[in-house]
């Protein structure tokens, strides 16, 4: 696991979004895990900008996102498809049919997800999957206790977590009680996993998932099994990790990127006074 500690909201943003960029040059049919909330819009504007600036080329990309409320339709404004099109979508050029957001209104919840789980295989699988960490420890809406090896289902939001999103809406009665969200176990079979956060209110759940026991009552901690994550963290999110120097300290001493070592000092030869 690396992380990434940076100064500000924008520099891990952009961080995150080059990281992003780079798989989508180098494989343009690669296939995304996308998120929703405050964090990621950050990275979505970075995203848009090399779009727009630098041609950054989505029409081959696929989209899978990690959750939607259920019972909100997709135009519903605080629906999580209606998010990705206001914040991303309809900003890039990705053609609609290889977006793919769960359904908040599917009637038959068992098949929809396991439909949702044969479309991210029958894609390849998920090349590089974008997350938030709630104030709960979860990632997607895997609240503590999921399973750490669960797939796409039905989940019961935590209070805290209907308290945190109801600044969305107008009243937190109005705050669906449940969601559709990608499993532990889906989330984890990505090939890349790139973790964002930002701010104090994220820091003692950030030392928990890094730097705490591996639980299920912390369903973030799980990456620390997966061999390839990267977590771009705002220096007030990082700011209570006990190792952040070491992290620091890989991050500017990354292989590649070092100060090449001095050229040895060439010794003169004494010269032969015989
Ligand atoms: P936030 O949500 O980015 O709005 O803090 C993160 C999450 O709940 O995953």
């Amino acid at each position: 696991m690396e992380i990434v500690i940076q100064p500000t909201y924008e520099d891990m943003s952009r961080l995150a979004a080059q990281q992003i960029a780079t798989l989508v040059r180098n494989k343009p049919s690669c296939v995304l895990g996308l998120a929703t909330g405050s964090t990621p819009i950050g990275v979505y504007q970075e995203l848009i900008r090399m779009h727009r600036d630098e041609g950054l080329d989505f029409s081959k990309v696929t989209t899978f996102n990690l959750d939607e409320y259920y019972g909100l339709a997709a135009t519903h404004p605080q629906s999580y498809s209606y998010f990705m099109n206001e914040e991303l979508f309809s900003h890039i050029n990705i053609p609609a049919e290889q977006i793919h957001v769960p359904s908040g209104v599917a009637t038959d919840i068992d098949a929809f997800c396991s439909w949702y789980e044969g479309e991210i295989l029958k894609a390849g699988g998920i090349d590089l999957q974008l997350v938030g960490i709630g104030r709960d420890g979860h990632i997607a809406f895997n609240e503590p206790g999921s399973s750490l090896q669960s797939r796409t289902r039905m989940k019961t939001l935590t209070r805290e977590t209907v308290e945190d999103n109801a600044r969305f809406f107008s009243d937190v009665s109005e705050v669906p009680r449940y969601a559709i969200t990608m499993g532990v176990g889906t989330i984890m079979d990505a090939r890349e996993i790139v973790m964002v956060a930002n701010g104090k209110n994220k820091a003692s759940v950030i030392v928990e998932a890094l730097e705490g026991p591996v639980t299920s009552q912390v369903t973030a901690s799980v990456l620390q099994m997966h061999p390839h994550v990267v977590c771009y963290l705002e220096k007030q999110a990082a700011s209570k990790l006990t190792n952040r120097e070491y992290y620091q300290w890989v991050f500017e001493n990354k292989p590649g990127t070092e100060v090449p070592a001095p050229a040895p000092k060439t010794t003169r030869k004494k010269k032969n006074r015989r």
